[in-house]
């Protein structure tokens, strides 16, 4: 049962700092909760109830194909939020579970699964601590979902190598790294770099409390690949989505405008070494 959700509160202070990772770890949990319905209202309709979107360039997995031939596989996807990916592996006839540490992201995934007419297992589970045997799943993967907000992704790459069998597929999108030398902007403000690309100070969010309730962490190209090797996995691609020509979709920071100039998006497409 997870524990009670702490009461909202709004931020006081916003900008880089290093902060324990206990705190920004609760923060993890209780933002997505609080914040599930307004993230839905917001990018929903881009994402669909029951389709697979890799990112706000609107690469779809159905034209990717990053997941391989997922025929007879068990795929695990964590940070589903509203599971519109397994939802749309489960149409397939893929056999998915859908895992994300916010009860209420899952829950808006229920009233999907009613529209939809799918009905897609969901499991309420910390990416670093999964409640699955070893090497139980073929295929894991994420949109989005979990890395960026802990402190140690090292422990979610660890773990998603333990539930994979050997030779096990693991894909995941995160914001392309450069962005975070970037303002968070869709506009030309956006186009001008003013941070290091190499400060690792996570961008959060305080409340008056001095509660840390949002916590972002940036890794360079360098930290993913040095956190994938270390868990036990080999890179096959990186993949950089380019912005489509007519697509014209705004999403926080992703715009036509920066998308023309910068990646915006990686996808890690690995597997786990053998043996
Ligand atoms: C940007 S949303 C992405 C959700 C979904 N994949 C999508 O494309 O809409 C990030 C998700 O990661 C989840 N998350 C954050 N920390 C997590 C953790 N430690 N373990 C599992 N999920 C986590 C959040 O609850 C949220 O649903």
């Amino acid at each position: 049962m997870p524990a009670a959700t702490p009461e909202p509160e709004s931020a006081e202070s916003a900008g880089y700092q290093d902060v324990e990772d206990s705190a920004a770890t609760g923060a993890g949990r209780a933002w997505w909760d609080a914040n599930a319905g307004e993230y839905l209202d917001e990018h929903g309709a881009f994402l669909g109830p029951a389709d697979f979107v890799w990112c706000p360039e609107g690469l779809r997995e159905a034209d990717a194909g990053l997941l391989g031939d997922v025929t007879g596989a068990r795929v695990l996807e964590i940070g589903a939020g509203a599971a519109q990916c397994s939802r749309w592996l489960a149409s397939r006839g893929v056999e998915v579970v859908a895992t994300d540490v916010a009860e209420g992201m899952l829950h808006a995934g229920l009233g999907y699964d009613e529209a939809a007419g799918v009905r897609t297992p969901l499991v309420v589970a910390d990416a670093r601590e999964l409640p699955f045997p070893d090497a139980s799943f073929d295929v894991a993967f994420t949109a989005y979902g979990a890395i960026p907000f802990v402190p140690d992704a090292d422990r979610v790459h660890r773990e998603v190598a333990r539930v994979l069998r050997p030779g096990g597929r693991w894909v995941f999108s995160v914001t392309h790294p450069i962005r975070w030398a970037f303002p968070d902007d869709p506009s030309e403000r956006g186009l001008t770099a003013v941070r290091p690309y190499f400060d690792r100070r996570p961008y959060v969010e305080i409340g008056g409390s001095g509660r840390v309730l949002y916590a972002e962490y940036h890794r360079t190209l360098g930290d993913h690949v040095a956190e994938l090797v270390g868990a036990g996995f080999v890179l096959d691609r990186l993949v950089e989505p380019e912005w489509p020509e007519g697509h014209d979709a705004v999403w926080g920071g992703w715009s036509p405008l920066r998308g023309a100039l910068l990646p915006g998006t990686a996808i890690f497409v690995t597997h786990r070494r053998p043996g």
